[in-house]
């Protein structure tokens, strides 16, 4: 169900922390709150972190440090929302979705996650996409869209776990060092849970 919980307003400006999401025992908790330009430099460094593991984003490298920061302080949060993932308040992950811009397609928000190598399985990824999902059911937005490489297992998972199928496959779309790889396009449709 899509739930709007607690003090949490969208697209007002965000409280924070936005959740405590103590993940399952044995875990710490994991604190996601909205992205403040601040957070610019170590957004960049977890960004550069991600690309340089080679095997799970298509783009070449992150954005500059300086475009991630006039992302985040010129940030519309009616269109987008970039959320960041806390472990004992170091920056684990983050979250960004982004409202397609066509009046036809803005009920559709496409999602990118990543979570830094040393914080994965503490549930910092479910946190995000739980958070993302708050933001876009308070917009009115019916459906989440993303695009993973066939080989990322590990995001697949993820997904899964929280709702969504897969769309489509778009075959050897991804070229890389070992040959070619299938892109999965997988969604969840909100309205599907209330
Ligand atoms: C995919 C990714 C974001 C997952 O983040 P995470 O914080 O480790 O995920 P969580 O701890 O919230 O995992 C939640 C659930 O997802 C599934 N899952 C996550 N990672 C998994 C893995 N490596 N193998 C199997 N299942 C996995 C599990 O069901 C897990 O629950 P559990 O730990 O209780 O078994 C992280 O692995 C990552 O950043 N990978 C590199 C970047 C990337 O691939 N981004 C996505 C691009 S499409």
């Amino acid at each position: 169900m899509c739930i709007l919980r607690g003090p949490r307003c969208y697209p007002e400006p965000m409280p924070e922390p936005l959740s405590a999401a103590v993940a399952a025992s044995g875990r710490r908790a994991v604190d996601v709150r909205s992205a403040h330009a601040r957070d610019a430099a170590a957004w960049w460094r977890l960004q550069r972190g991600i690309y340089d593991e080679g095997s799970w984003f298509v783009g070449d490298g992150p954005p500059s440090e300086g475009a991630l920061s006039a992302r985040i302080r010129t940030l519309d949060t009616t269109r987008a929302a970039v959320l960041l993932a806390l472990v004992d308040e170091e920056i684990a992950g983050w979250c960004e979705a982004t409202r397609l811009a066509a009046m036809r397609l803005e009920h559709v928000a496409v999602l990118t996650v990543a979570v830094a190598a040393h914080l994965r399985r503490r549930g910092c990824g479910e946190a995000l996409l739980d958070e993302a999902e708050v933001w876009a059911c308070g917009l009115g937005v019916r459906k989440l869209s993303l695009s993973v490489r066939g080989a990322n297992a590990a995001a697949q998972a993820l997904y899964r776990r929280c709702g969504f199928e897969v769309e489509g496959i778009e075959r050897e779309q991804v070229r890389d060092v070992g040959g070619f790889e299938d892109n999965l396009i997988m969604a969840k449709f909100l309205a599907d849970r209330a």
